[in-house]
């Protein structure tokens, strides 16, 4: 079966092809304006999507007419750039006569990790921008065991970042000042309960520039912001008695949260995996491949449930494919 998936969330739009065993294609474009403005990130996501399409179908040898189910990013995210990846879906589905399936982006994100690594039941830890999530499988869904209450921690890197000139994106120049600095005591450290919360340690950081160079700053905001994250998740592996650890999300690229992941885990005796960047950050092969699951495991939509969900939460989602 082949899946065409099309995401678009936010920054990203992108379109992957799949087939239950291979990524056949996983092409995108991004907006890059410095943060993110809903209606441009649309109008920028209007713009490229025929040409992303065509390049994702290039790449896969297929024609159009091959595919046979089409899955779309349905939430959460920012509602204009959630209605172009629908629209985009809604008008291949009607012309092509093909089912169409609106799956859940962070959900996309756990299941295409399971499939490209060794992880079976892991506890997930979800980094990104507009997400920061400790999710694991418990009866029927994936349950939140950790989050932010305010900012995801990729967005607070970059208002960071905007804030003491580094542009955007900037997570190289990051991660090299978090490789070179020197850590800086005193900022807080903010996990409430399992929860945690990065705006005040966002500001405190800004704050701290006046005093101290912007890479011991940086250095030793992301010290306490994956910390922060890491400690709630190896709480919620000793909580939910797992054994694995998925971590996953644009900011999983980070090399020194990588590090933290790696030796808690190795610390408990857990596996850790990180799927390969091109499906970790946000892309359509994610979308195509949780389309392909909910369709094998028979589901279904209508044309009439395809509307976008902006505020669509993780634990929302039944998951009947496990
Ligand atoms: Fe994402």
């Amino acid at each position: 079966m082949l899946c065409v998936g099309i995401e678009g969330t936010a920054h990203t739009f992108g379109v992957g092809i799949v087939t239950e065993s291979a990524v056949l294609a996983n092409e995108s474009d991004s907006y890059s304006g410095v943060g993110i403005h809903p209606r441009e990130a649309a109008d920028h996501h209007a713009e490229v999507a025929g040409a992303v399409l065509r390049k994702a179908l290039e790449k896969a040898h297929i024609p159009i007419t091959d595919v046979d189910l089409i899955s779309f990013s349905q939430g959460p995210g920012l509602g204009p750039c959630l209605r172009i990846a629908a629209t985009c879906a809604r008008t291949l589905s009607l012309r092509l006569e093909k089912p169409i399936m609106g799956v859940n982006h962070c959900v996309a994100h756990i299941e295409v990790g399971k499939w490209t690594t060794d992880a079976e039941d892991p506890v997930t830890l979800y980094v990104s921008g507009g997400n920061t999530q400790i999710i694991a499988y418990a009866g029927k869904r994936y349950r939140v065991f950790g989050e932010t209450l305010d900012i995801g921690i990729g967005n607070m890197q970059d208002i960071f970042g905007r804030e003491v000139g580094l542009g955007f994106p900037c997570y190289r120049e990051i991660d090299d000042m978090v490789r070179n600095g020197t850590y800086i005591p005193g900022l807080p450290y903010t996990v409430k309960g399992n929860d945690f919360s990065f705006s005040g340690l966002l500001t405190q950081a800004i704050k701290m520039t006046a005093e101290y160079t912007v890479q011991d700053v940086t250095k030793s905001l992301m010290e306490h912001a994956y910390a922060m994250v890491v400690e709630a998740t190896e709480r919620a592996m000793a909580h939910t008695e797992k054994k694995e650890l998925l971590l996953t999300g644009g900011v999983a690229a980070a090399p020194r949260l990588q590090e933290m992941c790696s030796i808690m885990c190795e610390e408990r005796g857990a596996s850790f995996y990180v799927p390969p960047r091109s499906l970790c950050r946000d892309n359509g092969a994610m979308i195509a491949y949780e389309g392909l699951l909910e369709y094998q495991h028979g589901m279904r939509m209508d044309f009439d449930e395809t509307v976008v969900r902006q505020k669509w939460r993780t634990d929302e989602v039944e998951v009947t494919w496990l």
